[in-house]
């Protein structure tokens, strides 16, 4: 029997420790998902851009080519930890430099997680324009049993392309005129596209992988007289917990089980909105009802019905996700042994000090810099929002527990403060995820554990707010990053090679005795400064301007012809 044994137990190995390669060639493709033309970044000629599917053990290889010729790029693969392999996390000018347009570039990470999450472009809000897709883990041993999984993207969608968006955005003319408020949506897709069809057969139950890849707009789903079964979040197990609508924050992700019905005799509609109190006043997407339709079709000749609109109250709001408590039973981690306060957003600060004063560190605190981490430090993040609108928390490489969170409001302030007794009232089993929404006005208070050395990336995954430098860097255990012996493969030496990028030294490429000099620091740390736009653009229009734009977005690459 034992020689059996072994050969199944190899089988077994092999089947788990597959390796899954994509060749992607990033290029522009003409869309027209809601009926309005444009260009979109594609993947080999196509767009919608193709799902990454792996079982977890997997080793995924993607070889990226960019023929865009415009610009540069780079693909974050959001949520996945990366032990062991932060050269592979994929944000622009963190943990590589961006991809020059005609070169290659090879990501290469193994899968160490389950469930749902999704990769997207990092570097100049290029994610905006379409590059952005689905990455799936598969569980041979999941938690619960479904008989089908259905992949459902949402996302908001512009008619205009991101760097002219995010200049406009930033311009002292959307300051002046429209108090800095970011640039409104004008559709809401499903599946990259509307009016899609999720085809159902009675009395099965479908696992609906629903992901969130767009840029700002939180957004409603609610299917027709349907509840469905949250089962993860973020790719963390759940506790079975039922609903009657999800809301997702950008980036965002939920595996919900819906059990379909004993017959065929009607189908149903599946509603998607946008949550429009995070667009300023008087703004509403040039869609005159915000919302996508779709439906699950239990018989093809039979009428799609429309919407029962009076059955969507927004209760999303009210539908706190700490109530979806991690299956695994983890307790709030401790003893906490670091707390770092931030305010949210400095961005508010430096669009609208005064000339004279912007460039003046001393109006944004003392919390511009890097934070250093020691390993195995448990770390609680005070985050107070002063402003009126919510914001979505991402964090790189960690699932954080959320200790505290203030509800939905107040909106418009006073902001509230964090209860100095928060760890007493801490939940015993936090909700855990890397993507948090915190709402206007209020607090939230995140704990993450150091356990995983690396750049590690914080930021509002607002795209307009990643842009005006709404981030920070955690330096997470360097000395063990250094014990790691991380090789930086050839290819990301050459990105940064034909870019003109320096690859060692520190943060202005100096080194030697020069290490603690950084003097004239600004185009490349000012990109990640926490909220402060400590590099304003030079005025007028001269070769200063042109230059400013490049470090502000990474994403041009005029110069480089
Ligand atoms: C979806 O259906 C609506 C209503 O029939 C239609 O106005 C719209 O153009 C359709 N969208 C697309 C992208 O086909
Ligand atoms: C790059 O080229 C595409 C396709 O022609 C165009 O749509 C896009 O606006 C260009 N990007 C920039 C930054 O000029
Ligand atoms: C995989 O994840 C588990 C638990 O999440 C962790 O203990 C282990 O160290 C990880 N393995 C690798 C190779 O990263
Ligand atoms: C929805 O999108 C996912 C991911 O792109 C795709 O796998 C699936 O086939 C789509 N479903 C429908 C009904 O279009
Ligand atoms: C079909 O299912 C619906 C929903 O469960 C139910 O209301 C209806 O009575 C059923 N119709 C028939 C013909 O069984
Ligand atoms: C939608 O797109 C057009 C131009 O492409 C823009 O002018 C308009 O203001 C956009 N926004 C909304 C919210 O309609
Ligand atoms: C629409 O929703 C309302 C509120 O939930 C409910 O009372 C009503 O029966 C629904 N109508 C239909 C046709 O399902
Ligand atoms: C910021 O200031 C506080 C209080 O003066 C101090 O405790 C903290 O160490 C400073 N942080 C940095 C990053 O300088």
């Amino acid at each position: 029997m034992l020689p059996h044994l072994s050969l199944l137990a190899l089988q077994l190995l092999a089947v788990s420790a597959n390796t899954v390669t994509y060749n992607w060639e990033v290029d522009w493709v003409a869309v027209s998902p809601d009926g309005h033309a444009r260009p979109a970044v594609g993947i080999n000629g196509q767009w919608p851009c193709p799902s990454i599917r792996a079982n977890t053990g997997d080793r995924v290889i993607v070889n990226v080519q960019n023929s865009l010729q415009n610009e540069t790029t780079s693909i974050h693969f959001h949520g996945i930890f990366q032990q062991g392999t932060n050269e592979m996390d994929g944000p622009a000018m963190v943990t590589q430099c961006p991809i020059p347009p005609g070169e290659s570039f090879t990501y290469d990470f193994v899968l160490n997680q389950t469930g749902t999450f999704w990769y997207h472009a990092h570097v100049g809000g290029q994610y905006l324009d379409g590059l952005r897709g689905p990455l799936i883990i598969h569980d041979p041993n999941a938690p619960f049993a479904y008989d089908e999984e259905l992949i459902m993207t949402v996302s908001d969608w512009y008619w205009d392309q991101a760097p002219y968006l995010i200049e406009y955005y930033q311009s002292p003319l959307n300051n002046d005129v429209h108090g800095g408020s970011e640039p409104v949506p004008n559709n809401t897709l499903i599946n990259e596209s509307q009016n899609v069809t999720f085809q159902i057969q009675p009395n099965k139950a479908y696992l609906f992988r629903i992901i969130n890849m767009g840029g700002f707009a939180a957004q409603y789903i609610q299917m027709d007289q349907h509840d469905v079964t949250v089962v993860e979040i973020d790719g963390v197990y759940t506790k079975p917990h039922r609903v009657s609508q999800l809301f997702l924050a950008a980036a965002q992700r939920y595996s919900v089980i819906v059990q379909s019905k004993g017959n065929t005799s009607q189908n149903y509609a599946i509603s998607v909105w946008m949550e429009e109190d995070m667009f300023d006043s008087g703004v509403t997407p040039s869609d005159e009802d915000d919302s996508s339709g779709s439906w699950l079709v239990y018989d093809p000749t039979k009428p799609l019905p429309v919407a029962n609109e009076s059955a969507e109250t927004n209760d999303g709001k009210s539908q706190d996700d700490t109530k979806f408590i991690p299956l695994d039973g983890q307790q709030a981690w401790g003893p906490v042994n670091r707390q770092i306060p931030l305010a949210v957003p400095t961005l508010y600060t430096a669009l609208s000090a005064p000339a004279d004063l912007v460039n003046n560190p001393l109006i944004y605190g003392n919390n511009t810099n890097p934070f250093v981490l020691q390993m195995g430090d448990v770390v609680d993040l005070l985050i107070t929002n002063y402003d009126g609108g919510a914001h979505p928390f991402h964090m790189h490489a960690h699932n954080f527990q959320v200790i505290a969170r203030s509800s939905w409001g107040p909106g418009d302030g006073p902001p509230l403060t964090i209860p100095s007794n928060y760890e007493a009232e801490a939940p015993n089993t936090p909700m855990r995820r890397d993507t948090v929404l915190i709402y206007g006005n209020g607090y939230a208070v995140l704990r993450m554990k150091v356990d995983n050395p690396g750049i590690t990336l914080f930021h509002c995954h607002i795209e307009w707010h990643v842009e005006a430098g709404l981030t920070l860097v955690f330096i997470e255990a360097p000395t063990e990053l250094q014990n790691l012996g991380i090789k930086i493969p050839q290819g990301h030496l050459d990105a940064c090679n034909k870019g003109g990028i320096p690859t060692s030294g520190n943060a202005m490429g100096r080194s030697g005795n020069s290490w603690l000099d950084l003097s004239g620091t600004q185009m490349v740390s000012a990109l990640y400064d926490w909220g402060a736009l400590v590099n304003p653009p030079p005025k007028g229009s001269d070769p200063a301007m042109a230059s400013w734009k490049r470090s502000r977005l990474g994403r041009f690459v005029e110069s480089w012809f």
